[in-house]
């Protein structure tokens, strides 16, 4: 089968022929049809411990292609989405049936397959990171990157639970923001991201979710929040003990040491899609062929919404 595989450090990726997995007794092999594009799919490029080679990508939808003997809930030609190990960028992938840190789900009638595709890794962060948020009625969230993967799900998640949402992106961006319903933004390339948030909100948010600030930088959020809100962050830069001297609550949020990361979290961002309370922000279609060059659009930070790669 064709799959887009890293071999050694430092490459890129290249579009290769390689033997198609074989499902093992609880496992199902999934005929790729689209593959979501990830922030950790180039990430995996370059982190210390990755064993080389791999195939990019872990974000799939797609049909039940075979389902291993012991498997009982999934049957041949079944729609599936979710997380595979084994990597996405590629016309077969492998699943296991139930494994909490490689969840997958059946596709509804109603989702397509990009949708579908692009949901799993942003869609669970986003889930996880407001339910850590404990966003509510009434909740004040600001969302720093609101109109990138994980932000545009977690601004549509926190509505639904009736936050109000303050939405930081590019001024470009605005009426994307607004359209999944961003209700105050700040546009970074414009305003004073600080400034504009203390003047609005002079005793405070309530909660602040930020995918996008180093560990110098996300300190500034310490006097966006009220005493006693909440912080997180997916890219590792809170320094928890700063915080909590500052009398915040601040975590970094590892979605796959999260209990949303399972089939139920899929469940529930499929509801959410079901009673349209959450739309999925196609950033463009790219072709198997291309995946590289997704991945290089992904990595210079402007895809409004998600990028998904059709396999034919
Ligand atoms: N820890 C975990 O388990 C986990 C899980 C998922 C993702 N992540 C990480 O979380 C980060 C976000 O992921 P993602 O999928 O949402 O990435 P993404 O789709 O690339 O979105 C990032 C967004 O950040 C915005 N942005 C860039 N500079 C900004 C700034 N100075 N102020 C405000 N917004 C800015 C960009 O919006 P504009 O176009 O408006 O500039 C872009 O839309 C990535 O680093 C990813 O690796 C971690």
């Amino acid at each position: 089968m064709k799959a887009v595989v890293v071999e050694h450090r430092g490459e890129k990726g290249a579009l290769k022929e390689i033997p198609t997995p074989r499902p093992g007794a609880h496992e199902i092999l999934v005929r790729v049809i689209a593959a979501g594009v990830n922030p950790i799919d180039w990430k995996r490029r370059d982190r210390a411990n990755e064993a080389f080679p791999f195939v990019l990508g872990q974000d799939f939808a797609g049909l039940v292609s075979e389902a291993g003997e012991r498997v009982t809930r999934y049957h041949q030609g079944e729609r599936v989405f979710g997380i595979s190990d084994f990597g996405a960028y590629a016309e077969y992938t492998v699943a296991p049936e139930d494994d909490h840190e490689q969840p997958v789900a059946k596709i509804p009638d109603s989702v397509g397959d990009a949708d579908a595709a692009a949901l799993p890794t942003a869609g669970l962060t986003a889930l996880a990171c407001i339910e850590a948020l404990q966003i509510g009625r009434g909740s004040t969230l600001l969302v720093v990157g609101a109109t990138g993967g994980v932000g545009g799900f977690a601004v549509q998640i926190a509505r639904d639970r009736g936050g109000r949402v303050i939405g930081v992106a590019r001024s470009s961006n605005r009426s994307l923001a607004e359209s999944i319903g961003v209700d105050e933004f700040v546009a970074y390339d414009r305003e004073n991201v600080t400034e504009a948030v203390k003047a609005a909100h002079p005793d405070g948010v309530d909660a602040v979710l930020d995918l996008v600030d180093d560990a110098d930088a996300i300190k500034s959020m310490a006097q966006l929040l009220r005493p006693g809100g909440k912080l997180v962050s997916t890219i590792h830069s809170v320094d928890v003990d700063w915080f909590a001297e500052r009398g915040i609550a601040a975590q970094n949020v590892a979605v796959f040491e999260t209990l949303q990361m399972s089939h139920a979290g899929l469940r529930t961002l499929l509801e959410l899609l079901e009673r349209g309370r959450l739309r999925v922000v196609i950033a463009g279609e790219r072709a198997l062929s291309d995946a590289v060059v997704a991945l290089d659009e992904s990595k210079s930070g402007s895809v409004d919404g998600k990028l998904v790669i059709t396999v034919e």
